[in-house]
């Protein structure tokens, strides 16, 4: 061969490498149904192992046994898991490969976090999913769960894999069976292309090539599909959306905004505008690290400057000004659970969609869905791992467009306000119009003037604590001496405000969230009336006393935490509540089987057991600075 035809092969292959498509996609299943077998069998056939990693891999196998002299796949991707486990990198939760046909990007992540990356970045979106099925165990709630949120994440085509064929003599009626059943799901699902391939991962049956065993089986192997699926969605005639990832400030004269394109195209000289705030500008300059661009599109890194000083900040979404997204902050959306605590309506979250963070809380649980049937439940909370259709309420308005038209403007995750954790993933489905037809109502008279008639600061008094721990005795006293020097008051007991107010609700865990998010609510309007107001309710869990402490202004609300040991409280049982709860008459009775959170940092902590109620509440007074 000539040099010249050589260089020219070379060139030719690194071109075919360059422009080949890539296949973005997920495996569902657990290591039990060969999950880690069948990723590291992939990586193995398709030659993309380095020389070390390969021999290391024997030595292992060799070493642990379990598959005789034969190589143990799972091994390399379980011991790449341990790798992650110990923090050297998050992104060996993404697998590289590359045949001569594609490029392909495979999400391996434990549990349930490739569905929370999935949903979370709609630019890692999955194009194809692909299910791990045993073939002795056939189609399980799982299977139909993890089809479920394939289906959720707007994932239209699925390699059903049914594995450990070789554990059912390559049967084909176990095979062609399983097929049917997943085909029924498949359908109410709404899953566009369903292949089904007959696997043996360990053996290597159909895994890049068709297998002897299964002579009865006409279609691709497993590579072979992921090689040839098309999945090129419709073209998309959307307007421009860039999410606002951060605001570059290099110096005086420049500020720009860095995100990826989500959506559309954007050229100098465009029009846009900037959401929620609706401010409009034009593309001043589009920069890259590769220097100034005329136009960008979907995908693309930039900044964008704008001809005129328009503020904007992270979260922001900068758009077309002819075809902008919608901006709401109440919507129906589907949400996965993945909480160890159950979800509560009207309990507070953070909510993350692009690179927004607003608060949020589930106002109604629709239905949840049964996954096995499909059917739709009434549910009052959620447990883990559940699906739900919910209405959703955001502290403020967002920019966002409908999963299934943007990934990036409509998938969301949810996070614990204490933990940080994540505790759902979601798609946002349409916007609410409940609100926006209201506006709030600029009154003249405002809190200040209010309470400057009545010669005081408002405030809110929030005493916290164990039934029978003395809050109203105290709350009571403090009330007493107030209205003594003068000061206007109100006390709202819990077991006066359920006789009226609140007598729909009883003490399950949905219930007491709710009773406190209404107290909560009434107490800050009598705040606003310019009133002393004081709380007396156990309110047992600590993210409804953060919301409580959220609606008011700084300083104004004070916590009091009436420190009592359960114990003690016991032992008085003054309305022999403990008595009976302890003789299982009276269910979720706070401190027996339904917890008490105790406050972490309290303005006031009143001990029982050192002082008498009337010098605990001379220290209340005290503390409002009345004393
Ligand atoms: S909270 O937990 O939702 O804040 P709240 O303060 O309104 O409770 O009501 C508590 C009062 O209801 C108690 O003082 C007690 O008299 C009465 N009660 C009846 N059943 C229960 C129960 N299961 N748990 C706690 N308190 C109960």
């Amino acid at each position: 061969m000539r040099a010249d035809d050589a260089d020219a092969q070379v060139a030719a292959y690194l071109r075919q490498h360059e422009t080949k498509g890539l296949l973005r996609f997920i495996t569902c299943g657990s290591v039990d149904d060969g999950k880690s077998t069948l990723i590291g069998r992939l990586l193995h056939d398709t030659k993309r192992l380095f020389d070390d990693q390969l021999r290391a891999l024997e030595a292992d196998s060799r070493r642990h046994g379990t598959q005789g002299d034969a190589i143990d796949f799972a091994l390399l991707v379980d011991g790449l898991a341990a790798e992650r486990e110990q923090g050297i990198t998050i992104d060996v939760a993404y697998r590289y490969f590359d045949t001569d046909a594609r490029k392909f990007i495979v999400a391996d992540c434990p549990g349930h976090e490739q569905y929370t990356r999935n949903m979370a970045t709609g630019a890692s979106t999955a194009d194809v999913a692909v299910v791990l099925v045993d073939a002795r165990k056939g189609v399980l709630a799982q299977t139909r769960r993890h089809s479920y949120i394939v289906s959720l994440l707007g994932i239209r085509h699925v390699l059903l894999a049914v594995n450990k064929m070789d554990l059912v003599g390559y049967d084909q009626a176990v095979f062609d069976a399983i097929v049917a059943s997943y085909g029924d799901l498949a359908a109410q699902l709404g899953i566009a292309q369903v292949q089904a391939v007959p696997l043996s991962a360990l053996q290597g049956d159909n895994m890049t090539s068709a297998s002897a065993a299964t002579p009865w089986y006409p279609g691709p192997s497993l590579l072979g599909w992921l090689e040839t699926v098309e999945v090129a969605p419709p073209p998309r005639q959307d307007g421009f959306r860039l999410p606002v990832q951060w605001v570059n400030r290099p110096h005086q004269d420049f500020r720009g905004f860095a995100g990826t394109v989500a959506a559309g195209v954007v050229a100098v000289g465009d029009e846009v505008v900037v959401l929620p705030s609706g401010r409009r500008s034009t593309v001043a300059r589009i920069v890259t690290a590769d220097g100034d661009l005329a136009e960008a599109g979907e995908g693309r890194a930039i900044t964008l400057a704008l001809s005129d000083e328009v503020d904007a900040s992270r979260g922001d979404v900068i758009a077309a000004a002819g075809d902008p997204p919608e901006v709401a902050d109440q919507f129906a959306a589907h949400l996965l659970w993945m909480g160890d605590e159950r979800l509560l309506p009207g309990r507070p979250y953070l909510l993350q969609v692009g690179a927004r963070t607003v608060g949020a809380s589930v106002t109604e649980i629709k239905h949840k869905v049964d996954v096995n049937t499909q059917e739709h439940l009434a549910a009052k909370h959620l447990e883990l791992n559940e699906v739900a259709y919910c209405n959703l309420h955001l502290d403020q308005p967002i920019a966002f467009e409908p999963y299934a038209r943007n990934h990036a403007l409509g998938g969301f995750i949810l996070v614990d306000r204490q933990s940080n954790a994540t505790v759902a993933a979601g798609t946002l489905d349409f916007a609410l119009r409940r609100a926006g037809n209201i506006h709030w109502q600029h009154l003249d008279v405002d809190k200040a003037a209010r309470a400057r008639i009545k010669h005081q600061q408002p405030r809110c008094l929030w005493f916290t604590g164990l039934s029978g721990a003395g809050k109203s005795t105290i709350a009571n006293l403090v009330e007493k001496k107030l209205l003594a020097m003068g000061q206007h008051t109100y006390l709202l007991d819990g077991d006066n405000i359920r006789h009226g107010l609140n007598k729909d609700l009883g003490f399950t865990d949905e219930d007491r969230v709710e009773n406190i998010r209404r107290v909560a609510e009434v107490a800050r309007l009598m705040t606003d009336a310019g009133l002393i107001v004081l709380v007396s309710f156990i309110s047992p869990f600590r993210a409804e006393r953060d919301m409580a402490r959220s609606l008011f202004a700084p300083g104004e609300f004070l916590e009091v935490f009436v420190d009592t040991p359960l114990a003690v409280a016991e032992a008085r049982d003054v309305k022999g509540l403990y008595a009976k709860a302890r003789r299982g008459e009276l269910r979720n009775f706070t401190g027996i089987d339904s917890p008490y959170e105790a406050p972490e940092a309290p303005e006031l902590r009143l001990d029982t057991g050192v002082e008498a109620p009337a010098r605990l509440a001379d220290q209340v007074v005290a503390a409002l600075g009345l004393g």
